[in-house]
Protein backbone atom coordinates (compact mmCIF):
# COMPACT_ATOMS: atom_id res chain seq x y z
CA UNK A 1 0.00 0.00 0.00
CA UNK A 2 1.70 3.39 -0.81
CA UNK A 3 0.46 6.69 0.44
CA UNK A 4 0.09 6.28 4.26
CA UNK A 5 1.99 9.55 4.71
CA UNK A 6 0.81 11.48 0.94
CA UNK A 7 0.73 14.77 2.41
CA UNK A 8 3.47 14.97 5.13
CA UNK A 9 6.53 16.72 5.82
CA UNK A 10 9.82 15.17 7.69
CA UNK A 11 13.04 15.79 8.79
CA UNK A 12 15.20 12.71 9.63
CA UNK A 13 18.25 12.85 11.29
CA UNK A 14 21.14 9.98 10.94
CA UNK A 15 19.32 10.00 7.39
CA UNK A 16 22.92 9.30 5.48
CA UNK A 17 23.04 5.17 6.87
CA UNK A 18 21.08 2.56 8.33
CA UNK A 19 18.03 2.85 9.59
CA UNK A 20 17.48 6.68 8.90
CA UNK A 21 18.26 5.87 5.57
CA UNK A 22 16.08 3.09 5.23
CA UNK A 23 13.02 4.99 6.95
CA UNK A 24 13.84 7.87 4.44
CA UNK A 25 13.62 5.48 2.00
CA UNK A 26 9.88 3.91 2.96
CA UNK A 27 8.63 7.57 4.09
CA UNK A 28 9.07 8.41 0.18
CA UNK A 29 7.51 5.64 -0.67
CA UNK A 30 4.42 6.41 1.43
CA UNK A 31 4.05 9.85 -0.12
CA UNK A 32 6.00 11.99 2.63
CA UNK A 33 8.92 14.84 1.17
CA UNK A 34 11.28 14.19 3.30
CA UNK A 35 14.70 16.52 4.40
CA UNK A 36 17.34 14.13 5.19
CA UNK A 37 20.07 15.28 7.60
CA UNK A 38 23.26 14.18 8.87
CA UNK A 39 26.83 15.09 10.38
CA UNK A 40 28.38 13.23 7.48
CA UNK A 41 27.43 14.87 4.33
CA UNK A 42 29.95 13.35 2.09
CA UNK A 43 27.49 10.16 2.29
CA UNK A 44 24.34 12.07 2.96
CA UNK A 45 24.54 14.06 -0.15
CA UNK A 46 25.27 10.68 -2.12
CA UNK A 47 22.56 9.28 -1.05
CA UNK A 48 19.73 12.35 -1.34
CA UNK A 49 20.99 12.39 -4.90
CA UNK A 50 20.10 8.84 -5.44
CA UNK A 51 16.43 9.51 -3.55
CA UNK A 52 16.17 13.09 -5.39
CA UNK A 53 15.50 14.03 -2.02
CA UNK A 54 16.66 17.86 -0.19
CA UNK A 55 19.35 18.00 2.55
CA UNK A 56 21.08 19.74 4.70
CA UNK A 57 23.77 19.16 7.19
CA UNK A 58 22.84 18.67 10.71
CA UNK A 59 25.13 17.58 13.99
CA UNK A 60 22.25 17.29 16.39
CA UNK A 61 24.75 18.77 19.26
CA UNK A 62 24.83 21.73 18.04
CA UNK A 63 21.96 24.13 18.44
CA UNK A 64 23.08 26.22 15.67
CA UNK A 65 22.43 23.54 13.69
CA UNK A 66 19.01 23.16 14.45
CA UNK A 67 18.08 26.19 13.99
CA UNK A 68 19.27 26.12 10.36
CA UNK A 69 17.66 22.69 9.73
CA UNK A 70 14.07 24.37 10.85
CA UNK A 71 15.03 27.00 8.33
CA UNK A 72 16.17 24.90 5.49
CA UNK A 73 12.36 22.68 6.58
CA UNK A 74 10.55 25.91 6.23
CA UNK A 75 12.23 27.14 2.75
CA UNK A 76 12.77 23.52 1.26
CA UNK A 77 9.22 21.70 2.23
CA UNK A 78 7.26 25.16 3.18
CA UNK A 79 6.56 23.22 7.24
CA UNK A 80 6.74 20.38 8.96
CA UNK A 81 4.30 17.18 10.61
CA UNK A 82 6.91 14.65 11.43
CA UNK A 83 10.32 14.40 13.21
CA UNK A 84 12.09 11.06 13.08
CA UNK A 85 15.45 11.39 15.89
CA UNK A 86 17.47 8.92 14.22
CA UNK A 87 20.93 10.04 14.70
CA UNK A 88 22.81 8.18 17.13
CA UNK A 89 25.93 6.51 18.49
CA UNK A 90 27.40 2.72 20.20
CA UNK A 91 29.28 3.53 22.90
CA UNK A 92 30.42 0.24 24.45
CA UNK A 93 32.43 -0.24 27.52
CA UNK A 94 31.55 -1.12 31.61
CA UNK A 95 31.05 1.78 34.47
CA UNK A 96 34.69 0.89 35.02
CA UNK A 97 36.02 1.19 31.70
CA UNK A 98 34.53 4.06 30.11
CA UNK A 99 36.23 7.75 30.52
CA UNK A 100 33.68 10.91 31.80
CA UNK A 101 34.52 12.23 27.63
CA UNK A 102 32.66 8.82 26.28
CA UNK A 103 30.22 8.78 28.79
CA UNK A 104 29.70 12.54 27.79
CA UNK A 105 29.50 12.01 23.95
CA UNK A 106 27.17 9.56 24.16
CA UNK A 107 24.65 11.58 26.16
CA UNK A 108 25.28 14.44 23.56
CA UNK A 109 24.42 12.89 20.63
CA UNK A 110 21.89 10.30 21.34
CA UNK A 111 20.13 12.56 24.42
CA UNK A 112 20.85 15.72 23.85
CA UNK A 113 20.47 15.53 20.35
CA UNK A 114 17.57 14.23 20.69
CA UNK A 115 15.81 17.08 23.03
CA UNK A 116 17.12 19.94 20.83
CA UNK A 117 15.32 18.08 18.14
CA UNK A 118 12.15 17.95 19.68
CA UNK A 119 12.02 21.21 20.80
CA UNK A 120 13.40 22.89 17.42
CA UNK A 121 10.78 21.20 15.52
CA UNK A 122 8.07 21.65 18.00
CA UNK A 123 7.83 25.22 16.69
CA UNK A 124 8.17 25.00 13.55
CA UNK A 125 5.39 22.01 13.68
CA UNK A 126 3.06 24.21 15.99
CA UNK A 127 3.18 27.30 13.66
CA UNK A 128 2.45 24.72 10.51
CA UNK A 129 -0.41 22.94 11.70
CA UNK A 130 -1.53 25.90 12.68
CA UNK A 131 -1.36 27.39 9.48
CA UNK A 132 -2.49 24.17 7.21
CA UNK A 133 -4.48 22.07 9.75
CA UNK A 134 -4.07 18.23 10.15
CA UNK A 135 -1.37 16.32 12.49
CA UNK A 136 2.02 16.13 13.51
CA UNK A 137 4.56 12.86 14.98
CA UNK A 138 7.77 12.96 16.34
CA UNK A 139 9.71 9.33 16.55
CA UNK A 140 12.23 8.86 18.74
CA UNK A 141 15.03 5.92 17.99
CA UNK A 142 15.83 4.76 21.45
CA UNK A 143 16.87 0.97 22.07
CA UNK A 144 16.24 -2.29 23.81
CA UNK A 145 18.95 -1.28 25.55
CA UNK A 146 16.85 1.52 26.79
CA UNK A 147 15.07 -1.14 28.72
CA UNK A 148 17.52 -4.40 29.28
CA UNK A 149 20.67 -3.53 30.50
CA UNK A 150 23.95 -5.11 29.23
CA UNK A 151 27.05 -5.09 31.66
CA UNK A 152 29.40 -3.53 28.85
CA UNK A 153 27.25 -0.48 27.56
CA UNK A 154 26.93 1.78 30.77
CA UNK A 155 26.52 4.70 29.06
CA UNK A 156 24.42 3.37 25.73
CA UNK A 157 22.22 1.98 28.44
CA UNK A 158 21.98 5.33 30.39
CA UNK A 159 21.32 7.84 27.14
CA UNK A 160 18.79 5.11 25.72
CA UNK A 161 16.79 4.97 28.85
CA UNK A 162 16.65 8.70 29.04
CA UNK A 163 15.53 8.94 25.29
CA UNK A 164 12.78 6.72 26.22
CA UNK A 165 11.30 8.82 28.85
CA UNK A 166 12.29 12.30 27.39
CA UNK A 167 9.71 10.91 24.42
CA UNK A 168 7.07 9.98 27.18
CA UNK A 169 7.30 13.35 28.82
CA UNK A 170 7.61 15.52 25.10
CA UNK A 171 3.98 13.28 24.68
CA UNK A 172 2.74 14.46 27.26
CA UNK A 173 3.47 17.99 27.38
CA UNK A 174 2.10 18.08 23.79
CA UNK A 175 -1.10 16.37 24.64
CA UNK A 176 -1.60 18.90 27.85
CA UNK A 177 -1.20 21.94 25.39
CA UNK A 178 -3.82 20.76 23.03
CA UNK A 179 -1.27 20.36 20.26
CA UNK A 180 -2.21 18.03 17.56
CA UNK A 181 1.65 16.66 17.85
CA UNK A 182 1.98 12.65 18.87
CA UNK A 183 5.81 11.40 20.61
CA UNK A 184 6.67 7.57 20.69
CA UNK A 185 9.59 5.90 20.89
CA UNK A 186 11.07 2.81 19.00
CA UNK A 187 13.37 0.22 20.79
CA UNK A 188 15.21 -2.21 18.20
CA UNK A 189 17.71 -4.58 19.16
CA UNK A 190 20.40 -5.62 17.19
CA UNK A 191 19.81 -4.24 13.56
CA UNK A 192 21.63 -5.43 10.80
CA UNK A 193 23.20 -1.48 9.92
CA UNK A 194 26.96 0.03 9.93
CA UNK A 195 26.42 0.60 14.16
CA UNK A 196 27.50 -3.19 14.21
CA UNK A 197 30.90 -2.66 12.88
CA UNK A 198 31.97 -1.58 16.37
CA UNK A 199 31.91 -4.93 17.39
CA UNK A 200 33.24 -6.83 15.05
CA UNK A 201 36.79 -7.59 16.69
CA UNK A 202 40.53 -8.57 14.36
CA UNK A 203 40.08 -12.26 13.69
CA UNK A 204 35.82 -12.68 13.54
CA UNK A 205 34.02 -11.95 10.50
CA UNK A 206 31.06 -9.66 10.47
CA UNK A 207 28.69 -12.61 9.79
CA UNK A 208 30.40 -14.71 12.72
CA UNK A 209 29.56 -11.86 14.71
CA UNK A 210 26.16 -11.43 13.62
CA UNK A 211 24.86 -14.90 14.07
CA UNK A 212 26.71 -14.53 17.66
CA UNK A 213 24.25 -11.92 18.24
CA UNK A 214 21.40 -13.82 16.68
CA UNK A 215 21.77 -15.84 19.25
CA UNK A 216 20.67 -13.73 22.10
CA UNK A 217 17.26 -12.99 20.19
CA UNK A 218 14.20 -15.32 20.40
CA UNK A 219 13.88 -15.48 16.79
CA UNK A 220 17.35 -16.73 16.55
CA UNK A 221 18.42 -13.66 14.10
CA UNK A 222 19.36 -10.12 13.94
CA UNK A 223 16.71 -7.72 12.61
CA UNK A 224 16.74 -6.15 8.97
CA UNK A 225 16.38 -2.28 8.71
CA UNK A 226 12.41 -2.38 7.12
CA UNK A 227 11.96 -4.06 10.30
CA UNK A 228 12.01 -0.74 12.02
CA UNK A 229 11.20 1.18 8.74
CA UNK A 230 7.61 -0.16 9.04
CA UNK A 231 7.40 0.68 12.11
CA UNK A 232 7.80 4.38 11.80
CA UNK A 233 5.38 4.81 8.57
CA UNK A 234 2.59 3.27 11.16
CA UNK A 235 3.42 5.50 14.05
CA UNK A 236 4.12 8.53 12.16
CA UNK A 237 0.80 8.30 10.05
CA UNK A 238 -2.34 9.05 11.00
CA UNK A 239 -2.93 5.40 11.70
CA UNK A 240 -1.68 5.92 14.67
CA UNK A 241 -3.56 8.93 15.72
CA UNK A 242 -4.58 7.42 19.10
CA UNK A 243 -0.81 6.61 20.09
CA UNK A 244 1.25 8.85 21.97
CA UNK A 245 3.77 8.04 24.46
CA UNK A 246 3.84 4.73 23.81
CA UNK A 247 7.20 2.23 23.27
CA UNK A 248 7.53 0.01 20.53
CA UNK A 249 9.88 -3.10 20.70
CA UNK A 250 11.72 -4.41 17.69
CA UNK A 251 13.23 -7.17 19.09
CA UNK A 252 12.71 -10.34 18.08
CA UNK A 253 11.04 -11.36 21.85
CA UNK A 254 14.30 -9.52 23.56
CA UNK A 255 12.20 -8.03 25.98
CA UNK A 256 9.72 -11.17 26.45
CA UNK A 257 11.49 -13.06 28.68
N1 LIG B 1 21.13 -0.90 14.39
C1 LIG B 1 20.86 -1.32 15.61
O1 LIG B 1 21.16 -2.46 15.98
C2 LIG B 1 20.15 -0.39 16.57
C3 LIG B 1 19.50 -0.97 17.67
C4 LIG B 1 18.86 -0.14 18.58
C5 LIG B 1 18.85 1.23 18.39
N2 LIG B 1 19.50 1.76 17.32
C6 LIG B 1 19.48 3.21 17.19
O2 LIG B 1 18.97 3.56 15.92
C7 LIG B 1 19.54 4.80 15.49
C8 LIG B 1 20.13 4.62 14.10
O3 LIG B 1 21.18 3.67 14.17
P1 LIG B 1 21.74 2.95 12.86
O4 LIG B 1 21.70 1.51 13.11
O5 LIG B 1 21.07 3.50 11.68
O6 LIG B 1 23.27 3.42 12.91
P2 LIG B 1 24.20 3.98 11.74
O7 LIG B 1 25.55 4.09 12.35
O8 LIG B 1 24.03 3.18 10.49
O9 LIG B 1 23.61 5.44 11.44
C9 LIG B 1 23.70 6.47 12.38
C10 LIG B 1 23.78 7.79 11.63
O10 LIG B 1 23.83 8.83 12.62
C11 LIG B 1 24.76 9.79 12.17
N3 LIG B 1 25.26 10.59 13.29
C12 LIG B 1 26.14 10.22 14.25
N4 LIG B 1 26.39 11.27 15.06
C13 LIG B 1 25.64 12.30 14.59
C14 LIG B 1 25.48 13.65 14.98
N5 LIG B 1 26.16 14.17 16.03
N6 LIG B 1 24.63 14.42 14.29
C15 LIG B 1 23.95 13.94 13.22
N7 LIG B 1 24.10 12.67 12.78
C16 LIG B 1 24.94 11.87 13.47
C17 LIG B 1 25.86 9.00 11.48
O11 LIG B 1 26.63 9.80 10.59
C18 LIG B 1 25.05 7.92 10.77
O12 LIG B 1 24.71 8.31 9.46
C19 LIG B 1 20.59 5.18 16.56
O13 LIG B 1 20.01 6.12 17.43
C20 LIG B 1 20.85 3.87 17.26
O14 LIG B 1 21.29 4.05 18.58
C21 LIG B 1 20.13 0.99 16.40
Amino acid sequence: MAGRLAGKRALVTGAASGLGLRIVERFLDEGARVLMTDVDTGRLEAAAARLGAPWCPLDVTREGDWAQAMAEARARLGGLEILVNSAGIGTHGTVEELSLDAFRRCHAVNVEGTFLGCRAALGLMRETLARDGGRGAILNLSSIAGVVAGHNMAAYNSAKAAVRHLTKSVALHCAHAGLPIRANSLHPAFIDTPILDGLVRPGRTRAEVLAKLGRQIPLGHVGEPDDVAWAAVYLCSDEAKFVTGAELFIDGGLAAR
